[in-house]
């Protein structure tokens, strides 16, 4: 069975014997609510590694005062099915050179020792703070997003001390900050980056869609569409910012238009929050045109807002709530 560590001194423990052993040790850092995202970072860190360590922990520090952190989806039963599931499947497929060893699911006395750490930005305590890269993109929504991810990041990785750690390209500028932090903190650690897993519609999968119900999660492909659009002038030769903006930005028109051509109680709205063509390596806007020999990465936030006329008996999520922000990317890779 797959260990369960509470603390930090469990995972010493137990982390001692694999050093002196050359264990390969790998971390594929989470917030639980699994699914096949989070699942296909764990098969390739078996592949590559003795021991997989699953961390499940929902990070009060990376969500504003006003966000979903109390709503979040915690799904600890369900999470420790799959994962046993999952390890049996590693176990059975010779090619794996590890399985998954143990989850690591602190309590948040654990994590933060001197208290619940401050969700604003002039907040007390001890962060890691990457600018400008943190203030861009989510950050502007979210400016204390990646201070809590880098921040919480660090902890994991010096209480698991992992050789590996595992990411996924659905949060692009995630990878950015974790990649900087790495380097700019001299950690011994191999920052690997798994590819975004969609559903069959594209849209990418993420704990937050279970909120979205029926009719708004038709709708919520507008964002991969447009991308996608957007990535096709790309393939097709077209360099410059305003043109594969442009070919993203019919998109999100045209589903609006669909939209407004229903009854209004059948309609689902939405906002998008940004659309970005930025560098790979900064996250900074492309001012003019990408450079081929660069590539570039398209990204985009959207919010779909709540229904507003409900019907007997339809499925809503959560769409008495908050709006859903959903976000996605592509990369546009150098030729
Ligand atoms: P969480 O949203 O649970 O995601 C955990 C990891 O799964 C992240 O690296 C994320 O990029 C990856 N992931 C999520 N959806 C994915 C998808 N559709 N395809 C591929 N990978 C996907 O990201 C976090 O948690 C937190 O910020 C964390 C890094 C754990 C720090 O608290």
């Amino acid at each position: 069975p797959i260990k369960v560590l509470r603390t930090v001194d469990a995972v010493r423990k137990w982390r001692k014997p694999q050093v002196l052993d050359h264990r390969i040790v790998s971390l594929v850092p989470t917030m639980g609510a699994l699914h096949e995202g989070h699942l296909s970072l764990i098969r390739a860190a078996a592949r590559e590694s003795h021991h997989v360590v699953v961390s499940i922990y929902v990070n009060p520090a990376q969500f504003g005062i006003k966000e979903d952190l109390a709503s979040y989806p915690v799904t600890w039963d369900n999470d420790c099915k799959i994962l046993a599931e999952l390890d049996r499947e590693l176990a059975d497929d010779g090619g794996n050179l590890g399985r998954i060893s143990a989850v690591f699911a602190p309590t948040t006395s654990e994590m933060y020792p001197s208290g619940f750490p401050g969700q604003e930005v002039d907040s007390k305590g001890s962060f890691v703070i990457m600018t400008p890269v943190s203030e861009l993109l989510e950050g502007r929504t979210r400016p204390t997003f990646f201070r809590g991810v880098a921040t919480v990041c660090m902890k994991l990785f010096n209480i698991v001390q992992p050789e590996k750690v595992y990411f996924g390209q659905k949060d692009v500028q995630q990878t950015v900050v974790i990649r900087n932090m790495v380097r700019d903190f001299m950690l011994p650690i191999d920052v690997v980056i798994g590819q975004t897993s969609r559903e069959p519609d594209g849209l990418a999968l993420s704990s937050r869609n279970v909120y979205l119900g029926e009719r708004r999660r038709k709708v919520a492909t507008v964002l991969s569409r447009a991308l996608k659009a957007a990535e096709e002038q790309y393939l097709n030769g077209v360099f410059d910012r305003e043109s594969i903006l442009k070919a993203a930005n019919s998109v999100v028109v045209n589903t609006l238009n669909e939209q407004l051509a229903l009854v209004p109680e059948q309609r689902v709205k939405y906002e998008v929050d940004y659309i970005s063509l930025a560098d790979p390596s900064t996250m900074e806007e492309v001012v003019s045109e990408v450079n081929p020999a660069v590539g570039g990465i398209l990204s985009g936030a959207v919010k779909m807002l709540s229904v507003e006329s409900p019907q007997p008996g339809e499925d809503l999520g959560h769409s008495d709530g908050p709006p859903v922000r959903l976000i996605d990317n592509i990369v546009l890779k150098p030729s």
